[in-house]
C-alpha cells in the first residue's frame, strides 16, 4: 500500500551548458523503477483536464518537458498540488493515489515514464471504486 507521502518531485541531473542544458534520467539510477513505457500529452486545448485516474500497482514519473501545469494528488485522505514547470523536475507517483492534471499553459508537453506496459486493468477510473479500494486495505 502506498500514499501520498511517498510522492515527491525527484532533482534530475542537469547537465548546464552554453549550448543548451541537458538531463537524463536512467530506469532503477535516478527513480525507483525500471522504464517500460514512455506516453506524452501535447496539443492540450486551454482549460483541459488529463488524469482522473489511480493505478493498482503502476508508478509513474512526470515531467513537464516543456511549459507547465499542476498535478493534483489524492490518495483518498489527504490531497496536494505539485506545480510543475522544469524539465530537469521529475514527480515520482507510486500506486493507489488519484491524479488530476490540470492549467496545463499553451504548448505545454507532460512526458510520463511508467513502471509498466499499458494495462487497462490496473487503472482506477472511477473515484468512489478507489476510495473504497483505500479503505479495504487500511483496515
Ligand atoms: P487516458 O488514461 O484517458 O489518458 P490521461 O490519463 O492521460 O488523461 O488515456 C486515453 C486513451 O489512451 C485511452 O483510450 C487509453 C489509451 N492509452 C494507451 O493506449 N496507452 C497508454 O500508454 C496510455 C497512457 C493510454
Amino acid at each position: 500500500m502506498s500514499g501520498l507521502h511517498d510522492c515527491c518531485i525527484i532533482d534530475l541531473p542537469k547537465i548546464t551548458d552554453p549550448r543548451g542544458n541537458l538531463s537524463f534520467i536512467e530506469g532503477a539510477q535516478h527513480i525507483p523503477f525500471e522504464i517500460r513505457r514512455v506516453y506524452y500529452l501535447y496539443d492540450i486545448p486551454g482549460g483541459e483536464t488529463r488524469g482522473g485516474h489511480a493505478h493498482k500497482e503502476l508508478q509513474q514519473l512526470i515531467v513537464a518537458m516543456s511549459g507547465s501545469f499542476d498535478v493534483i494528488l489524492d490518495d483518498g485522505y489527504n490531497k496536494k498540488t505539485f506545480s510543475l514547470n522544469r524539465s530537469y523536475y521529475g514527480l515520482y507517483l507510486t500506486n493507489m493515489v488519484w491524479r488530476e492534471i490540470v492549467n496545463f499553459s499553451t504548448g505545454a508537453v507532460c512526458m510520463v515514464l511508467a513502471s509498466e506496459h499499458y494495462d487497462e486493468s490496473d487503472y482506477f477510473r472511477d473515484y468512489r471504486e478507489f476510495r473504497n479500494a483505500v479503505k479495504e486495505w487500511h483496515i
